[in-house]
Protein backbone atom coordinates (compact mmCIF):
# COMPACT_ATOMS: atom_id res chain seq x y z
CA UNK A 1 0.00 0.00 0.00
CA UNK A 2 1.27 3.19 -0.67
CA UNK A 3 1.89 4.25 3.06
CA UNK A 4 4.08 1.00 3.99
CA UNK A 5 7.62 0.96 3.66
CA UNK A 6 9.85 -1.88 3.82
CA UNK A 7 12.05 -2.02 6.87
CA UNK A 8 15.08 -3.94 6.70
CA UNK A 9 14.08 -7.41 7.15
CA UNK A 10 11.83 -7.53 4.51
CA UNK A 11 8.63 -7.03 6.11
CA UNK A 12 6.28 -4.42 5.36
CA UNK A 13 5.13 -1.77 8.14
CA UNK A 14 3.89 1.63 8.11
CA UNK A 15 5.91 4.57 8.57
CA UNK A 16 4.62 4.91 11.95
CA UNK A 17 4.68 1.14 12.86
CA UNK A 18 8.86 1.56 12.08
CA UNK A 19 8.85 4.71 13.95
CA UNK A 20 7.68 3.38 16.96
CA UNK A 21 9.88 0.31 16.67
CA UNK A 22 13.07 2.86 15.77
CA UNK A 23 11.82 4.45 19.07
CA UNK A 24 12.48 1.72 21.38
CA UNK A 25 15.79 0.82 19.36
CA UNK A 26 17.31 4.26 20.33
CA UNK A 27 16.01 4.25 24.04
CA UNK A 28 17.20 0.76 24.55
CA UNK A 29 20.79 0.77 23.17
CA UNK A 30 23.62 2.24 25.29
CA UNK A 31 26.71 4.00 23.99
CA UNK A 32 30.13 3.50 25.72
CA UNK A 33 29.99 6.82 27.24
CA UNK A 34 26.42 6.47 28.61
CA UNK A 35 27.44 2.66 30.11
CA UNK A 36 30.41 4.11 31.88
CA UNK A 37 28.44 7.11 33.30
CA UNK A 38 26.30 4.36 34.66
CA UNK A 39 28.90 2.62 36.27
CA UNK A 40 30.86 6.09 37.42
CA UNK A 41 27.39 6.46 39.39
CA UNK A 42 27.21 3.24 40.56
CA UNK A 43 30.09 2.94 42.26
CA UNK A 44 29.47 6.17 43.94
CA UNK A 45 26.15 5.19 45.40
CA UNK A 46 27.54 1.85 46.50
CA UNK A 47 30.33 3.99 48.13
CA UNK A 48 27.05 6.41 49.57
CA UNK A 49 25.39 3.18 51.20
CA UNK A 50 28.35 1.87 52.98
CA UNK A 51 28.51 4.90 54.70
CA UNK A 52 25.05 5.45 56.08
CA UNK A 53 21.70 4.18 56.38
CA UNK A 54 18.70 4.76 54.34
CA UNK A 55 20.85 5.63 50.78
CA UNK A 56 19.52 4.40 47.92
CA UNK A 57 21.76 1.31 47.66
CA UNK A 58 21.31 -0.18 50.99
CA UNK A 59 24.65 -2.51 51.44
CA UNK A 60 23.27 -4.19 53.83
CA UNK A 61 26.16 -6.15 56.33
CA UNK A 62 24.77 -9.96 56.86
CA UNK A 63 27.07 -10.75 59.42
CA UNK A 64 28.72 -13.88 56.90
CA UNK A 65 32.19 -12.94 58.31
CA UNK A 66 34.01 -16.48 58.29
CA UNK A 67 33.73 -17.18 54.50
CA UNK A 68 32.86 -21.13 53.33
CA UNK A 69 36.22 -23.38 52.86
CA UNK A 70 34.70 -26.05 51.92
CA UNK A 71 35.20 -27.73 54.93
CA UNK A 72 31.88 -27.38 56.54
CA UNK A 73 29.99 -30.73 57.08
CA UNK A 74 26.70 -32.06 57.95
CA UNK A 75 22.63 -32.41 56.98
CA UNK A 76 21.05 -29.16 56.68
CA UNK A 77 17.30 -27.94 55.64
CA UNK A 78 17.57 -24.70 53.80
CA UNK A 79 14.13 -22.73 53.38
CA UNK A 80 14.15 -20.29 50.81
CA UNK A 81 11.39 -17.63 50.50
CA UNK A 82 11.72 -15.96 47.06
CA UNK A 83 9.31 -14.04 44.89
CA UNK A 84 7.34 -16.76 43.29
CA UNK A 85 8.03 -20.09 45.56
CA UNK A 86 8.89 -21.46 48.39
CA UNK A 87 11.78 -24.09 48.20
CA UNK A 88 12.93 -26.64 50.87
CA UNK A 89 16.35 -27.92 50.20
CA UNK A 90 17.83 -31.23 52.06
CA UNK A 91 21.86 -30.52 51.90
CA UNK A 92 24.30 -32.62 53.31
CA UNK A 93 27.98 -31.46 53.21
CA UNK A 94 30.59 -34.27 53.25
CA UNK A 95 33.91 -34.52 51.96
CA UNK A 96 34.12 -30.69 50.41
CA UNK A 97 30.78 -31.37 48.47
CA UNK A 98 27.47 -31.28 48.17
CA UNK A 99 26.29 -34.68 48.51
CA UNK A 100 22.80 -34.91 48.45
CA UNK A 101 20.11 -32.45 47.48
CA UNK A 102 16.80 -33.23 47.88
CA UNK A 103 14.10 -29.78 47.04
CA UNK A 104 10.80 -29.38 46.89
CA UNK A 105 9.16 -26.27 45.75
CA UNK A 106 5.42 -24.70 46.02
CA UNK A 107 4.50 -22.10 44.50
CA UNK A 108 3.15 -19.01 47.14
CA UNK A 109 -0.36 -18.17 46.57
CA UNK A 110 -1.13 -14.43 45.54
CA UNK A 111 -3.21 -13.84 48.40
CA UNK A 112 -0.58 -14.62 51.13
CA UNK A 113 1.54 -12.14 49.47
CA UNK A 114 -0.64 -9.31 50.07
CA UNK A 115 -2.17 -10.96 53.12
CA UNK A 116 -1.25 -11.15 56.57
CA UNK A 117 2.48 -11.48 58.29
CA UNK A 118 0.80 -14.74 59.65
CA UNK A 119 -0.67 -16.33 57.21
CA UNK A 120 2.72 -16.17 55.05
CA UNK A 121 4.91 -17.53 58.00
CA UNK A 122 2.54 -20.49 58.46
CA UNK A 123 2.33 -21.67 54.60
CA UNK A 124 6.30 -21.62 55.27
CA UNK A 125 6.47 -23.71 58.26
CA UNK A 126 3.67 -25.88 56.53
CA UNK A 127 6.00 -26.39 53.52
CA UNK A 128 8.66 -27.49 55.90
CA UNK A 129 6.60 -30.08 57.98
CA UNK A 130 5.30 -31.67 55.06
CA UNK A 131 8.56 -31.77 53.48
CA UNK A 132 10.35 -33.28 56.48
CA UNK A 133 7.35 -35.85 56.57
CA UNK A 134 8.11 -36.89 52.80
CA UNK A 135 11.94 -36.68 53.57
CA UNK A 136 12.38 -38.11 56.42
CA UNK A 137 14.54 -35.20 57.20
CA UNK A 138 15.90 -35.89 60.89
CA UNK A 139 18.03 -34.52 63.45
CA UNK A 140 21.87 -35.21 63.50
CA UNK A 141 23.20 -37.01 66.76
CA UNK A 142 25.16 -33.58 68.35
CA UNK A 143 21.50 -31.65 68.43
CA UNK A 144 17.56 -32.30 68.60
CA UNK A 145 16.31 -30.09 66.00
CA UNK A 146 17.04 -29.96 62.48
CA UNK A 147 19.40 -27.33 61.44
CA UNK A 148 17.55 -24.61 59.43
CA UNK A 149 19.34 -21.41 57.24
CA UNK A 150 16.79 -19.72 56.08
CA UNK A 151 17.08 -17.61 52.98
CA UNK A 152 15.05 -14.95 52.55
CA UNK A 153 15.20 -12.97 49.80
CA UNK A 154 14.02 -9.61 50.78
CA UNK A 155 16.20 -6.21 52.17
CA UNK A 156 16.72 -6.92 55.89
CA UNK A 157 18.38 -5.10 58.57
CA UNK A 158 20.65 -7.85 60.49
CA UNK A 159 22.27 -7.09 63.64
CA UNK A 160 23.93 -10.93 63.95
CA UNK A 161 23.48 -13.91 61.46
CA UNK A 162 20.61 -15.22 63.33
CA UNK A 163 18.51 -11.40 63.20
CA UNK A 164 16.86 -10.18 60.80
CA UNK A 165 14.06 -7.42 60.81
CA UNK A 166 12.45 -6.75 57.25
CA UNK A 167 12.95 -3.26 55.55
CA UNK A 168 10.75 -3.16 52.92
CA UNK A 169 9.10 -5.82 50.82
CA UNK A 170 9.76 -5.85 46.98
CA UNK A 171 8.59 -8.14 43.77
CA UNK A 172 5.01 -7.90 44.49
CA UNK A 173 4.69 -8.75 48.20
CA UNK A 174 3.17 -6.13 50.34
CA UNK A 175 2.25 -6.91 53.85
CA UNK A 176 2.39 -4.08 55.96
CA UNK A 177 2.57 -5.50 59.36
CA UNK A 178 5.98 -7.54 58.47
CA UNK A 179 8.18 -4.64 58.55
CA UNK A 180 10.16 -4.25 61.50
CA UNK A 181 9.34 -7.75 62.76
CA UNK A 182 12.10 -10.23 63.86
CA UNK A 183 11.87 -12.96 60.91
CA UNK A 184 13.80 -15.68 62.46
CA UNK A 185 11.22 -15.06 65.05
CA UNK A 186 8.49 -15.41 63.31
CA UNK A 187 9.71 -18.54 61.37
CA UNK A 188 9.79 -20.36 64.59
CA UNK A 189 6.56 -19.60 66.49
CA UNK A 190 5.10 -20.81 63.45
CA UNK A 191 7.20 -23.93 63.59
CA UNK A 192 6.37 -24.68 66.99
CA UNK A 193 2.44 -24.03 66.50
CA UNK A 194 3.01 -26.89 63.73
CA UNK A 195 5.28 -28.88 66.01
CA UNK A 196 7.80 -28.76 63.21
CA UNK A 197 11.40 -30.03 65.13
CA UNK A 198 13.85 -26.89 63.37
CA UNK A 199 15.96 -24.47 64.25
CA UNK A 200 17.17 -21.70 62.71
CA UNK A 201 20.93 -21.28 62.61
CA UNK A 202 21.00 -18.12 60.03
CA UNK A 203 18.86 -15.76 58.07
CA UNK A 204 20.18 -14.25 54.46
CA UNK A 205 19.55 -13.08 51.36
CA UNK A 206 19.19 -15.13 48.25
CA UNK A 207 22.52 -13.24 46.94
CA UNK A 208 24.56 -14.05 49.75
CA UNK A 209 23.41 -18.10 49.54
CA UNK A 210 24.45 -17.58 46.16
CA UNK A 211 28.23 -16.32 47.11
CA UNK A 212 28.82 -18.78 50.12
CA UNK A 213 27.54 -21.84 48.11
CA UNK A 214 29.75 -21.12 45.09
CA UNK A 215 32.65 -20.00 47.03
CA UNK A 216 32.20 -23.89 48.91
CA UNK A 217 33.05 -25.35 45.51
CA UNK A 218 35.82 -22.38 44.36
CA UNK A 219 37.75 -19.83 46.19
CA UNK A 220 37.80 -17.51 43.74
CA UNK A 221 34.05 -16.43 43.81
CA UNK A 222 33.81 -13.03 44.43
CA UNK A 223 30.06 -11.94 43.56
CA UNK A 224 26.77 -13.80 44.09
CA UNK A 225 23.84 -12.09 41.69
CA UNK A 226 20.31 -13.33 41.52
CA UNK A 227 18.73 -12.38 37.94
CA UNK A 228 14.76 -14.09 38.74
CA UNK A 229 11.69 -12.74 39.75
CA UNK A 230 13.96 -9.94 41.21
CA UNK A 231 17.59 -9.18 40.69
CA UNK A 232 20.11 -8.68 43.32
CA UNK A 233 24.27 -8.72 44.41
CA UNK A 234 25.82 -9.23 47.12
CA UNK A 235 30.31 -9.36 47.32
CA UNK A 236 32.49 -9.60 50.06
CA UNK A 237 33.64 -6.12 51.99
CA UNK A 238 36.58 -5.40 53.88
CA UNK A 239 34.63 -4.67 57.22
CA UNK A 240 37.07 -0.85 57.69
CA UNK A 241 35.30 0.12 54.78
CA UNK A 242 31.72 -0.61 55.85
CA UNK A 243 31.58 2.50 58.05
CA UNK A 244 28.30 2.46 59.07
CA UNK A 245 29.16 -0.91 61.30
CA UNK A 246 28.95 0.63 64.81
CA UNK A 247 31.63 -1.67 66.05
CA UNK A 248 33.70 -3.99 65.31
CA UNK A 249 34.43 -2.44 62.07
CA UNK A 250 38.06 -2.12 62.18
CA UNK A 251 39.50 -5.78 63.41
CA UNK A 252 40.55 -6.16 59.46
CA UNK A 253 38.12 -8.79 58.42
CA UNK A 254 35.68 -9.18 56.26
CA UNK A 255 31.97 -9.42 55.45
CA UNK A 256 29.32 -10.29 52.55
CA UNK A 257 27.44 -7.16 51.92
CA UNK A 258 23.99 -7.59 50.45
CA UNK A 259 23.87 -4.48 47.82
CA UNK A 260 19.99 -4.73 47.35
CA UNK A 261 21.27 -3.48 43.44
CA UNK A 262 17.69 -3.40 42.91
CA UNK A 263 17.30 -0.23 44.15
CA UNK A 264 19.68 1.91 41.58
CA UNK A 265 18.60 4.44 39.90
CA UNK A 266 20.23 7.08 37.52
CA UNK A 267 19.77 9.64 35.18
CA UNK A 268 22.07 7.38 32.87
CA UNK A 269 19.66 4.50 32.80
CA UNK A 270 17.73 4.07 29.73
CA UNK A 271 14.19 5.05 30.84
CA UNK A 272 11.11 3.99 28.77
CA UNK A 273 7.72 5.32 28.89
CA UNK A 274 6.56 1.46 29.70
CA UNK A 275 8.89 1.83 33.13
CA UNK A 276 7.35 4.61 34.62
CA UNK A 277 3.90 3.39 33.69
CA UNK A 278 5.09 -0.21 35.13
CA UNK A 279 6.28 1.20 38.46
CA UNK A 280 3.13 3.42 39.04
CA UNK A 281 0.99 0.61 39.24
CA UNK A 282 3.46 -1.50 41.20
CA UNK A 283 2.99 -1.88 45.95
CA UNK A 284 6.80 -0.23 45.85
CA UNK A 285 6.03 2.41 43.30
CA UNK A 286 9.55 4.53 43.39
CA UNK A 287 11.24 2.24 44.76
CA UNK A 288 13.65 -0.85 42.69
CA UNK A 289 14.22 1.14 39.18
CA UNK A 290 16.59 -1.07 38.23
CA UNK A 291 15.37 -4.07 39.20
CA UNK A 292 12.06 -3.23 37.23
CA UNK A 293 14.22 -3.05 34.02
CA UNK A 294 15.99 -5.81 34.68
CA UNK A 295 14.20 -9.13 36.31
CA UNK A 296 11.75 -11.39 35.02
CA UNK A 297 9.02 -10.08 36.94
CA UNK A 298 8.56 -7.26 34.60
CA UNK A 299 9.74 -8.01 31.05
CA UNK A 300 6.47 -9.79 30.20
CA UNK A 301 4.60 -6.24 31.31
CA UNK A 302 7.04 -4.69 28.97
CA UNK A 303 6.09 -5.71 26.03
CA UNK A 304 2.54 -6.43 26.79
CA UNK A 305 2.86 -2.42 27.07
CA UNK A 306 5.12 -1.71 23.92
CA UNK A 307 2.96 -3.52 22.10
CA UNK A 308 -0.20 -1.83 23.25
CA UNK A 309 1.54 1.28 22.76
CA UNK A 310 2.31 0.60 19.21
CA UNK A 311 -1.50 -0.70 18.55
CA UNK A 312 -2.58 2.67 19.76
CA UNK A 313 -0.03 4.60 18.14
CA UNK A 314 0.42 2.81 15.08
CA UNK A 315 -2.52 1.08 14.39
CA UNK A 316 -0.62 -2.35 14.97
CA UNK A 317 -2.60 -5.03 16.82
CA UNK A 318 -6.46 -4.71 16.08
CA UNK A 319 -9.91 -5.33 17.43
CA UNK A 320 -9.32 -9.14 19.50
CA UNK A 321 -5.64 -8.58 19.99
CA UNK A 322 -5.89 -5.29 21.47
CA UNK A 323 -8.54 -5.94 23.51
CA UNK A 324 -6.12 -9.13 24.66
CA UNK A 325 -3.02 -6.97 25.18
CA UNK A 326 -5.24 -4.63 26.86
CA UNK A 327 -4.88 -6.80 29.88
CA UNK A 328 -2.38 -6.32 32.80
CA UNK A 329 0.18 -8.58 32.99
CA UNK A 330 -1.36 -10.94 30.78
CA UNK A 331 2.04 -11.14 28.65
CA UNK A 332 4.33 -13.83 30.40
CA UNK A 333 8.14 -13.38 30.83
CA UNK A 334 8.26 -16.60 29.31
CA UNK A 335 6.74 -15.56 26.50
CA UNK A 336 9.43 -12.64 25.56
CA UNK A 337 11.95 -15.68 26.06
CA UNK A 338 10.41 -17.55 23.88
CA UNK A 339 10.13 -15.20 21.24
CA UNK A 340 13.20 -13.46 21.42
CA UNK A 341 14.78 -17.01 20.75
CA UNK A 342 12.67 -17.52 17.93
CA UNK A 343 13.81 -14.42 16.50
CA UNK A 344 13.33 -12.29 13.26
CA UNK A 345 14.19 -15.25 11.44
CA UNK A 346 11.07 -17.31 12.22
CA UNK A 347 7.91 -14.77 11.62
CA UNK A 348 5.51 -18.36 11.67
CA UNK A 349 6.62 -19.67 14.65
CA UNK A 350 6.44 -16.52 16.52
CA UNK A 351 3.09 -16.01 15.30
CA UNK A 352 1.77 -19.29 16.43
CA UNK A 353 3.81 -18.71 19.82
CA UNK A 354 2.00 -15.21 20.39
CA UNK A 355 -1.25 -16.28 18.98
CA UNK A 356 -1.27 -19.65 21.70
CA UNK A 357 -0.35 -17.47 24.41
CA UNK A 358 -3.13 -14.46 24.15
CA UNK A 359 -5.67 -16.49 22.53
CA UNK A 360 -5.97 -14.85 19.44
CA UNK A 361 -6.29 -16.05 15.49
CA UNK A 362 -2.73 -17.17 14.46
CA UNK A 363 -4.03 -15.78 11.53
CA UNK A 364 -4.73 -12.79 12.41
CA UNK A 365 -1.10 -12.02 13.19
CA UNK A 366 0.40 -10.18 10.49
CA UNK A 367 4.25 -10.32 9.48
CA UNK A 368 4.38 -6.57 11.11
CA UNK A 369 2.75 -7.38 14.12
CA UNK A 370 5.13 -10.71 14.21
CA UNK A 371 8.37 -8.37 13.99
CA UNK A 372 7.47 -6.19 15.65
CA UNK A 373 6.68 -7.99 18.76
CA UNK A 374 10.15 -10.06 17.70
CA UNK A 375 12.45 -6.82 18.11
CA UNK A 376 10.59 -5.22 21.44
CA UNK A 377 11.44 -8.19 22.97
CA UNK A 378 15.09 -8.52 21.70
CA UNK A 379 15.55 -5.37 22.67
CA UNK A 380 13.67 -5.91 26.10
CA UNK A 381 16.27 -9.04 26.58
CA UNK A 382 19.49 -7.39 25.51
CA UNK A 383 18.64 -4.45 28.00
CA UNK A 384 18.07 -6.24 30.81
CA UNK A 385 21.18 -7.96 30.07
CA UNK A 386 22.70 -4.84 29.37
CA UNK A 387 22.13 -3.45 32.72
CA UNK A 388 23.07 -6.37 34.68
CA UNK A 389 26.21 -6.68 32.82
CA UNK A 390 27.07 -3.37 34.00
CA UNK A 391 26.06 -3.74 37.73
CA UNK A 392 28.68 -6.72 38.05
CA UNK A 393 31.04 -4.28 36.16
CA UNK A 394 30.87 -1.51 38.16
CA UNK A 395 31.44 -4.04 41.27
CA UNK A 396 34.45 -5.26 39.59
CA UNK A 397 36.02 -2.18 39.08
CA UNK A 398 35.26 -1.21 42.39
CA UNK A 399 36.67 -4.34 44.00
CA UNK A 400 39.72 -3.93 41.85
CA UNK A 401 39.90 -0.11 42.20
CA UNK A 402 40.56 -0.16 45.87
CA UNK A 403 42.74 -3.10 45.46
CA UNK A 404 40.54 -5.65 47.32
CA UNK A 405 40.60 -7.98 44.22
CA UNK A 406 44.12 -8.27 42.77
CA UNK A 407 44.17 -7.86 38.52
CA UNK A 408 45.98 -11.60 38.33
CA UNK A 409 43.21 -12.78 40.36
CA UNK A 410 39.96 -14.92 38.72
CA UNK A 411 36.82 -13.02 39.26
CA UNK A 412 33.59 -15.57 39.41
CA UNK A 413 30.56 -14.38 39.91
CA UNK A 414 28.19 -17.34 40.50
CA UNK A 415 24.54 -16.44 39.10
CA UNK A 416 21.45 -17.85 39.89
CA UNK A 417 17.57 -17.58 38.86
CA UNK A 418 15.58 -18.29 36.08
CA UNK A 419 16.15 -14.86 33.72
CA UNK A 420 20.16 -16.40 33.76
CA UNK A 421 18.73 -19.78 33.57
CA UNK A 422 15.97 -19.54 30.32
CA UNK A 423 16.33 -16.39 28.85
CA UNK A 424 18.14 -17.68 25.78
CA UNK A 425 21.99 -16.13 25.18
CA UNK A 426 21.73 -14.03 28.47
CA UNK A 427 25.17 -14.81 29.32
CA UNK A 428 26.44 -13.84 25.86
CA UNK A 429 25.01 -10.84 26.38
CA UNK A 430 25.95 -9.75 29.67
CA UNK A 431 29.75 -11.16 28.40
CA UNK A 432 29.36 -8.40 25.20
CA UNK A 433 28.72 -5.47 27.85
CA UNK A 434 32.23 -6.77 30.03
CA UNK A 435 33.77 -6.45 26.33
CA UNK A 436 32.40 -2.84 26.38
CA UNK A 437 33.46 -1.86 29.89
CA UNK A 438 36.13 -3.62 30.66
CA UNK A 439 38.07 -4.20 27.33
CA UNK A 440 41.25 -6.67 27.93
CA UNK A 441 39.69 -7.36 31.48
CA UNK A 442 36.40 -8.72 30.18
CA UNK A 443 37.90 -12.14 29.83
CA UNK A 444 38.63 -12.35 33.47
CA UNK A 445 34.93 -12.17 34.85
CA UNK A 446 34.01 -15.78 34.51
CA UNK A 447 29.70 -16.01 34.87
CA UNK A 448 29.07 -19.26 36.43
CA UNK A 449 25.45 -21.14 37.30
CA UNK A 450 25.34 -21.40 40.50
CA UNK A 451 21.98 -24.18 40.71
CA UNK A 452 20.02 -24.02 43.67
CA UNK A 453 22.68 -21.38 45.11
CA UNK A 454 21.09 -19.54 47.32
CA UNK A 455 19.29 -23.22 49.01
CA UNK A 456 22.84 -24.62 49.18
CA UNK A 457 24.34 -21.28 50.60
CA UNK A 458 22.06 -21.18 53.69
CA UNK A 459 22.86 -24.73 54.20
CA UNK A 460 26.87 -24.14 54.26
CA UNK A 461 26.07 -20.90 56.41
CA UNK A 462 23.78 -22.49 59.10
CA UNK A 463 26.85 -24.89 59.57
CA UNK A 464 29.26 -22.72 59.76
CA UNK A 465 27.41 -21.11 62.07
CA UNK A 466 26.17 -23.98 63.34
CA UNK A 467 29.84 -25.28 64.22
CA UNK A 468 31.29 -21.88 65.30
CA UNK A 469 29.06 -21.98 68.73
C1 LIG B 1 14.70 -8.35 45.33
C2 LIG B 1 14.98 -8.36 46.81
C3 LIG B 1 16.39 -8.85 47.08
C4 LIG B 1 16.62 -10.18 46.38
C5 LIG B 1 16.29 -10.06 44.90
C6 LIG B 1 16.48 -11.38 44.16
O1 LIG B 1 15.53 -7.41 44.74
O2 LIG B 1 14.80 -7.07 47.35
O3 LIG B 1 16.61 -8.98 48.46
O4 LIG B 1 17.95 -10.57 46.56
O5 LIG B 1 14.97 -9.62 44.75
O6 LIG B 1 15.64 -12.36 44.67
Amino acid sequence: SPQSRRCSKGVAMTHEQLDVLEGYKSKCTMSKDQLNALVDDFLRRMNEGLRSEGQMLKQLPSYVERMPNGEEAGEFLAIDLGGTNVRVVKVVLEDRKVKEVVAHEDAIPKALMRGTTKGLFDFIAKQVKLFMARHSARPTASGTKVPIGFTFSYPMKQTGIKNGELICWTKGFDIKDTLGKDLVGLLEASMREQEVEGEVFAILNDTVGTLAASRFADQDTQLGVILGTGSNAAYIESKGNISKLSAGGSDGGRMIVNIEWGNFKSDHLPYLAEDREIDEGTPNRGSQHYEKMISGMYLGEMARRACLRASREANLFGGTQRRRLEKPWSFPTSLVSEIDGLGSGRLPQVKKALSKALDILEASVSDGCAHFVTEVCRLIGDRSATLAAAGVAAIYRYLTQSGQVALDQRFVVAVDGGLFEHYPRYKDRMDKTFGDLLGGQAKRVELVHSPDGSGIGSAVIAAAAATSR
